[in-house]
């Protein structure tokens, strides 16, 4: 019996962590997976990758910006036409903010995410939903941050890579591996969690 039944939905799965993870969930045998992201020629490749990758898998593809609800709204809706449900969301879209001192930032800009993070687990225990947070170090494929090589993106964090005692970028498929675990019924007691994977960096 798998580990991962049901349906998935994965943003961001246009490229980096969010298409590592589609992959993931592909081969993992996930009954579907809609994979979502404002760039439709990133998401043709990421199905091309999961149809050589795990070719029994099906796939659901939708261009969409999360920052618009209607958007989000037909990715669900996309979602259960399909499959008739959803069991888990991965939501990775996103870009790199500004960066700046935590003092430049509000006390809600600081902390928003995971005060949000936090009473939705609360709120949604009660319907066995668990809402769990990956912090993730430095992964190679930051291209929407810096769209050049991956040699040149070591050479570019250098500094910062260096922080981490693992010494060395992550691969996006080890973000990958950590939402699998999150999301599979092996983590059925973890709930409002924020789970870091980043080779050390913050413990150093
Ligand atoms: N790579 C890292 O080192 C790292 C570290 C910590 C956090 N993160 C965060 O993890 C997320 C994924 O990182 P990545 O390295 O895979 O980046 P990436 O740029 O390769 O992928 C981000 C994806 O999100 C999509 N996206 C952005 N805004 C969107 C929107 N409004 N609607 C739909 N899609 C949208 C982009 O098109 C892109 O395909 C980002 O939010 C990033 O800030 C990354």
């Amino acid at each position: 019996m798998t580990l991962f039944p049901g349906v998935a939905i994965t943003t961001g799965a246009a490229s980096g962590i969010g298409r590592a993870i589609a992959l993931a969930f592909a081969t993992a045998g996930y009954q579907g997976i809609t994979i979502a992201d404002r760039l439709a020629e990133g998401l043709a490749q990421t199905q091309e990758l999961i149809a050589k990758e795990a070719p029994n898998a099906a796939v659901e593809t939708i261009v969409i910006d999360v920052a618009q609800l209607e958007s989000v709204i037909a990715m669900a809706v996309c979602t259960v036409a399909r499959w008739g449900r959803i069991d888990l969301t991965v939501n990775v879209a996103g870009i790199q903010g500004p960066a700046q001192r935590s003092t430049a930032l509000t006390l809600d800009e600081f902390d928003g995410i995971q005060k949000r993070q936090l009473s939705w687990s609360m709120a949604y225990s009660k319907e066995n939903i668990r809402i769990n947070c990956v912090c993730p170090g430095l992964v190679e494929y930051m291209f929407s941050l810096l769209p050049v090589s991956f040699e040149e993106q070591r050479k570019f964090f250098a500094p910062a890579i260096a922080i981490a005692p693992i010494n060395r970028m992550g691969q996006p498929s080890e973000i990958a591996d950590v939402c699998l675990f999150l999301c599979s019924s092996k983590a059925s007691l973890v709930q409002g969690a924020s789970m870091v994977a980043d080779g050390g960096y913050m413990i150093n």
